[in-house]
């Protein structure tokens, strides 16, 4: 059996796809379950959220040579010499949660991934493309398989090249966070026939290896919706722009993601509209200071006034996204919140 994979993606930077795992993951801890966040995003964006400094540049600037899978790339590395897979070590954030922590040496393995690929559809020798192709997906089950997690929620970055290509292949379920502007639009427009051929893709090189010598991901990839991001709103537009591109996305998200051809226009309650988030203004930074989720936040930390109120107000709204999230994956949601 293995743990669920989520992985939050759309192909553009700056909606707020790394805040939503991170506060996901916290939230999904706090209704109980166990969680392994994993950061699959060169950049790491994700890793320098969850950890401080010091640990930081323990991690990225070792002393000396470290020989342990204390970063995914120090996971998968091996893979491009001779050798297997690393157990991740992984970094523990909060009892229930751990951190497959993210490393910017990972833009390396890109080019090993592209071959791979095509590889995984030759006709011997099959063991390392399959290998390499899941590497991401084997190291996320064995963190989960000692973590005894529940679900596995992962972190990208925001292109449709071969690591994220990997990384879809083991994701079992997207959430695509989006912006009301015309680039989260065409990169929707995008996004649905990618996920679609990779689906495809995926199939083909799992048929042409029919005795697996190991267990590979089936490659659903079932998207359960989409998050609209509202911080982006009203920076330097009117209210009216943001509605005009918001009203197109229920069409958009149904026609392209899912298949469907919509049959009437604009619905005002989507069913694939998973949460509408707002803009959580100052909180964030004080967030990101304390390295706490904007719900966790108190008058210590600067949240007062009516920022304690919107502190509430930010955990209902992630509650809520994490309870529908859990519905749509059919794991059990415990009610005594
Ligand atoms: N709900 C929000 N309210 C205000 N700012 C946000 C919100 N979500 C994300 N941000 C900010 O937007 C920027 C981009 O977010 P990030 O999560 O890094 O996006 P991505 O991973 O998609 O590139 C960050 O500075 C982040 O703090
Ligand atoms: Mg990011």
């Amino acid at each position: 059996m293995s743990t669920p994979v989520l992985t939050f993606f759309n192909n553009k930077g700056g909606v707020g796809k790394t805040s939503l795992v991170f506060h996901v993951a916290w939230m999904l801890c706090e209704l109980g379950k166990r969680v392994v966040a994993i950061d699959l995003d060169p950049q790491a964006n994700l890793t320098s959220a969850f950890l401080a400094e010091e640990t930081l540049e323990t991690l990225w600037d070792p002393p000396a040579p470290v020989e342990s899978g204390t970063t995914i790339f120090r996971c998968v590395q091996p893979l491009t010499k001779v050798g297997d897979i690393r157990p991740p070590v992984v970094q523990s954030i909060h009892p229930g949660l751990v951190l497959v922590p993210g490393d910017l040496a990972l833009a390396g393995f890109e080019d090993e991934l592209s071959k791979a690929w095509l590889e995984a559809m030759g006709s011997n020798n099959l063991y390392r493309p399959f290998r390499l192709l899941t590497a991401f997906w084997q190291v996320a089950q064995m963190a989960a398989a000692e973590h005894e997690a529940d679900l596995i929620l992962a972190d990208v970055g925001p292109n449709l090249g071969a690591i994220n290509r990997s990384a879809l292949i083991g994701s079992d379920h997207v959430v695509i966070p989006l912006a009301a502007d015309l680039f989260s639009l065409q990169g929707l427009r995008n996004l649905g026939p990618t996920l679609t051929a990779w689906r495809a893709d995926w199939q083909k090189r799992l048929n042409n290896w029919p005795e697996p010598e190991f267990l590979l991901p089936a490659g659903r990839m079932a998207p359960l919706g989409y998050i609209l991001m509202q911080h982006m709103e009203r920076l330097s537009r009117p209210v009216k722009a943001y509605k005009n591109w918001a009203d197109r996305i229920p069409d958009t998200y149904l026609e392209t993601v899912t298949g469907v051809q919509p049959q009437a226009p604009v619905r005002t309650d989507d069913g694939n509209c998973l949460a509408r988030l707002k803009h959580y203004r100052s909180l964030i930074p004080m967030a990101q200071e304390t390295r706490k989720p904007v719900f966790h936040l108190t008058s210590a930390d600067g949240a007062i006034g009516s920022h304690s109120q919107a502190v509430r107000d930010a955990g209902n709204d992630f509650r809520a996204l994490a309870t529908a999230i859990l519905e749509r994956i059919g794991l059990p949601v415990e009610t005594a919140f």
